[in-house]
């Protein structure tokens, strides 16, 4: 059988997607390649000037791409709010909602909302951003959801009692957390639309190691330019291009093989690289409980609520 790969993705004409963070890496690559087959894709991004020019290196890629800049802040709840309703009130249906921004391994720093940083982007913007959204996704028929987790979430830890890290703060610790953040919260996602027999498709997605601009902001961030020479070194030999990191996100959003509540990542060495399979999250860290805790601290921290365990009767 022939590996899955970008010119596998089928027609997406007509469909209405949303990429956060879609001016760089993976994001750049996965609105490429829905909008190359057909879809009109909605760049999410904190940085108009940045969104602009990626969208001119993408209509010289992709002449006729149906694009569109819209300002996403996912630090601050207040622009992920104005987002949703400028989005709402231009578009009648969602058939694709690819949360895919992302901060790796910052110094501490603290979102608008007073949340650390990376929990709060990587995780919090985003489940408002779903929650805000999630009336349009479950009105469009056949729309997905995918989540794009890391490989690091092995190593998360999911610690409710010190969730912004005003104690101990460790920068790699708070970036594994809020991928495993991540993937509690796509399982949860999952199993609640289902018990509800809301038709909407819920996914995760991570890339292996793909070479983005990740590490070297983090290496700017920290201020530590040497690590960007380093990183651009490590990048060059053993990473994969961000184009193929972007398949295991396209694959999810568009392959008819996906399930509901699956995780999809590289099938190569240790999921570092290769075309997208079927992968599977630590089993240790995604109990029942974690999942539900943090779903409730989720509503709580950002003041948004959808399908709460009060409503799920
Ligand atoms: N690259 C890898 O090997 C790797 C591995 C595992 C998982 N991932 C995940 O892949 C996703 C994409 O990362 P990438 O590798 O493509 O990195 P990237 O090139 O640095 O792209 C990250 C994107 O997120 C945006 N972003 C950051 N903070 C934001 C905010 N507050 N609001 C809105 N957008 C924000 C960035 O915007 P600016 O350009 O304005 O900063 C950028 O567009 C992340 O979730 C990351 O955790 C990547």
């Amino acid at each position: 059988m022939s590996k899955w790969n970008a010119g596998l993705i089928p027609s997406q004409e007509g469909k209405v997607a949303i990429v956060t963070g879609a001016n760089s890496g993976l994001g750049y690559f996965t609105s490429k390649g829905l909008a190359e087959n057909g879809a009109e894709v909605v760049m999410a991004c904190r940085n108009k000037a940045k969104a602009e020019e990626a969208v001119d290196t993408l209509l010289k890629d992709v002449p006729g791409a149906k694009l569109k800049v819209m300002e996403l802040d996912l630090s601050d709840l207040s622009s992920v709010k104005t987002f949703t309703e400028q989005f709402t009130k231009e578009y009648k249906k969602l058939d694709l909602l690819i949360n895919n921004a992302g901060l790796m391994a910052i110094p501490y720093r603290k979102t608008k909302d007073g949340f650390e940083m990376q929990f709060g982007v990587n995780h919090l913007g985003h489940f408002a951003l779903s929650a805000q959204l999630f009336a349009l996704l479950r009105s469009t028929p056949g729309a997905r959801i995918v989540i794009v987790s890391s490989m690091a979430h092995k190593f998360g830890n999911m610690d409710l009692d010190n969730l912004n890290w005003e104690k101990n703060y460790r920068k790699w610790s708070a970036y594994g957390r809020s991928k495993l953040a991540n993937i509690l919260f796509m399982l949860e996602l999952a199993e609640r639309v289902d018990s509800k027999g809301i038709e909407l498709k819920v996914l995760a997605a991570h890339p292996g190691y793909a070479a983005s601009n990740l590490l070297e902001k983090g290496a700017e961030m920290n201020g530590r330019p040497w690590l960007i020479k380093a990183g651009h070194m490590v990048n060059s030999i053993v990473a994969q291009s961000t184009e193929m990191g972007a398949l295991p996100s396209l694959y999810a959003a568009t392959s008819e093989e996906v399930e509901q509540g699956g995780y999809y990542g590289p099938g190569g060495f240790n999921e570092m690289r290769g075309h997208p399979v079927r992968v599977y999250p630590n089993n240790k860290k995604i109990g029942k409980d974690s999942r539900v805790k943090l779903w409730e601290r989720s509503e709580e921290l950002t003041g948004v609520s959808f399908l709460s365990n009060a409503n799920l009767a």
